[in-house]
Parts: structure tokens; sequence; C-alpha cells
């Protein structure tokens, strides 16, 4: 089952990583290729040598190897990865990786990673059953790490309890375990979705903008790479920060979108345009801050390109949906929308519901494609994307 896989072993400070040896060794045998990660304080727990012998590639401690200027690049590492596993993982570690503090190798490998993580603690009993060390596993866990559990016995320490690592047989089973998890439902496809509001600026100052928050978008493109999608997002402005395993693109302007979207799409098998993209953007840009005067002043704008019905008219087999958001014939409108702009389906939000819209964390939805129509009821917007991407999942399974 290992055979082939490629795993980064990631060594953390602690006496428990005199194990580490074995486990790697357990991990090679079984037809796995490793690298390994240490921290500076782990070399003094287990050499560089002994892990680089039993793991046949050279260690990686710094950033870059300070002989010959070399780049250790942790993006590089994180992709080739199929699975990081740090065994063993000290409070400390854990407590940066759940704050995402990123001060050596170890770390940045962490967040630069897009595949499974898993980590084997190892700490004294206290350290371990501390309030902090649960708070920070409990959001490793929330933020999809699994935690392979520490056992009972004998510690470094001389006390006996809770916060041994793992066997290395132990933790070898765990990794078996995550490989064999069932094959993620959308694994090997790609989407395209847009997120957030656009900026239209009037001088360098000024912008013309709307109230979205990304929040809907966001859930989307995390629920697509929850299942294994590769998911581009492109993103206007919002506060949120990019979901795990998304690959963000920061626009401002409707163009700027138009262009990302336009370059993108033909690499993709669907998109979702969760966007609210101008209409509308002044047709010159001021290059200097404009002055008041006494008088009103007007400001002309010209029409943005329809990134939706750009997409739309070069769909080929590519799945594409929509949103509308509408305040008066709502089912009328969006249907309008699903043909002209060559929908699969289109999502209608109702600016009329409580709990939907803008900003807020719940949406009330009504899904509309050719055959018909379903309406939710009110659901968090993370709800409201996982049955969204049931239907594409449906959709693409056709
Ligand atoms: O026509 P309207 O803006 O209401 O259409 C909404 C849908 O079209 C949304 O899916 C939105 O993301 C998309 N759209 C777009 N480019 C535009 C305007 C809207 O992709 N310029």
């Amino acid at each position: 089952m290992l055979k082939g896989k490629h795993i980064i072993l990631g060594i953390t400070g602690s006496i428990a990583a005199f194990k580490s040896a074995v486990l790697c060794r357990l991990l090679v045998s079984a037809g796995a290729e490793v690298k390994v990660v240490m921290t500076p304080l782990a070399k003094q727990f287990i050499t560089p040598l002994t892990m680089a012998t039993l793991s046949q590639h050279p260690i990686l401690v710094d950033f870059f190897n300070p002989e010959n200027g070399e780049w250790n690049s942790h993006v590089k590492l994180g992709e080739w990865a199929d699975l990081y596993l740090i065994a063993p993982a000290t409070a400390n570690t854990m407590a940066k990786m759940s704050a995402g503090v990123a001060d050596n190798l170890l770390l940045t490998t962490y967040l630069s990673a897009r595949c499974p993580v898993a980590v084997a603690p190892a700490m004294d009993l206290d350290m371990y059953a501390h309030v902090a060390t649960q708070r920070n596993m409990e959001q490793l866990r929330e933020d999809g790490v699994h935690i392979i559990e520490p056992g009972s016995g004998f510690l470094a320490s001389g006390l006996v309890g809770k916060g041994r690592m793992a066997e290395p047989e132990q933790i070898v089973a765990a990794v078996e375990h995550i490989f064999s998890e069932k094959k993620k439902s959308l694994e090997g496809k790609h989407f395209l979705v847009t997120a957030g509001a656009t900026i239209e600026a009037i001088d360098p100052v000024r912008f013309i903008s709307n109230h979205s928050s990304g929040k809907m978008g966001y859930a989307i493109a995390e629920s697509l790479a929850e299942r294994g999608a590769e998911v581009t997002l492109v993103s206007g402005r919002t506060a949120l920060a990019a979901p795990r395993n998304v690959r963000r693109i920061d626009v401002l302007s409707a163009e700027q979108m138009w262009q990302e979207c336009v370059a993108r799409f033909g690499e993709c098998d669907g998109a979702v345009m969760c966007a609210a993209v101008a209409d509308y953007t002044p047709a010159v840009v001021a290059e200097h801050k404009l002055k008041k005067g006494d008088g009103d002043m007007k400001i002309e704008l010209r029409r943005t390109k329809d990134i939706a019905a750009t997409l739309g008219a070069d769909k080929g087999g590519r799945l594409l949906v929509g949103f509308a958001m509408e305040t008066e014939c709502e089912m009328e409108h969006a249907e309008q929308k699903l043909q002209r702009k060559n929908f699969d389906f289109i999502v209608l939000n109702s600016l009329r519901e409580a709990g939907a819209g803008f900003r807020g964390d719940t949406n009330v939805v009504t899904l509309i494609d050719k055959q018909g129509s379903e309406s939710l009821p009110l659901m968090t917007k993370r709800e409201v994307a996982d049955r969204i991407v049931d239907k594409i999942e449906n959709l693409l399974t056709k």
C-alpha cells in the first residue's frame, strides 16, 4: 500500500525522536520514498547522519544550504509529498502549526503541503493534558490534520501517563489507514471559482464596489477541495483566508478577473461564478485624486465584460454554475440568466429572505436548472456549498 508513496517525515525536538529512525526504516521497507525534515532542536536528539542514511536522502533543516546557498524549497517539497507525517510532534510545534507560525523549514513545509498531514504527539503527561495543548490539537483536527494518539506508559521524565509517542508500527498502520481512506469523489477534476467583490478605481483613492463578503464562494472552493478537486479561486476583495488546498489568485477589477478566468477556464472541468462583479467601471481612472468643487460631479461609466457569459459562450463539455441575486421577478430573471450565460444551473439568492445574502453566515437559495428548481431551507453557507457541490458531482457523473 505504501509502495511509491512520497512521505515527508518531520522530526521535532523530543526524546521520542529516537523512534523516528525505526519509523523511517519501516516506511522505506514498505516501499515509500521518505524525505526527512528536522527542526534545529531535533538534531540534538537524533543525528542527521542516521536519518539521511535510513531515508537515503539528505536531511533538510535550514531554508538554504549555508555552504553553497542552495535553496531548500518547502513549496516543492509540499507539492512532492503524498503525506506529511510529523513524528514526534512536540507541544511547541503543534502550537505553532495551529497558529500558522512559520519560523522553520518543518513549519513552512506544513503551510505549503497540499497533501494530508498527520502528527504523532510526544510529550510529558502534564504538557499533553494541558488545556493549551488540547486546544491546539483540537484546532489541528479542525484544520484536517490526522492526530495519531499517543499511548500511556513510561515517560522520559520518569512519570507514567499519556504522552508517549505511538510506537513506529502503530504509526505505519495509521499511515496505511490514511492512504486507504475512500478515494475522493472529485479527485482529478479541476475547478475555477470566482468569489468576492471587484473593485473599480475612480482615482488612486476611491473606488466602486459592493457588499459581497466572498463567504459563499470561499465555502464552495473549500467544499470542492475537500472532495479532492484541484481548485483555483480567483478572488476579488474579501477579508477571508484561502481555504486549505485551494490556489487563490487575487484580483481587483472586473477586467483583471475576466483575464484570469478566460486564461484558466480551458484547463478546467468546470467553473462556479460566485463573484459579485461590477457591471460598470469608470470610463477613465483619474491619475490624481479628484478635487472637490462647489457643484455636483458626474462619473462616466462603461460596461464591464461579463465573465460568466464569456465562459458560457465557449463552454465545450465543461460545467458552468452561476449565481443570481435578485430583488424582483426573481425566478424569471434567474431563468433568463441561466439561458443567456449558458449555465448548467444557477443558484438564486433572494435579498428578500431573512438570513440570506451578503455578509452573513447563512443563506436561503433555490437551485435552478433547465429541468426545474429546488428550494433549499435556511442553511449555513458551508451547507449550501455542500449541496451545490453535490449537484456538481451528480452532473459530472451523468
Ligand atoms: O447578470 P448578473 O450580474 O446578475 O449575473 C450574475 C452571475 O454572473 C454571477 O454568477 C456572477 O458571478 C456572473 N457575472 C460575471 N461577470 C460579470 C457579471 C456577472 O461572471 N461581469
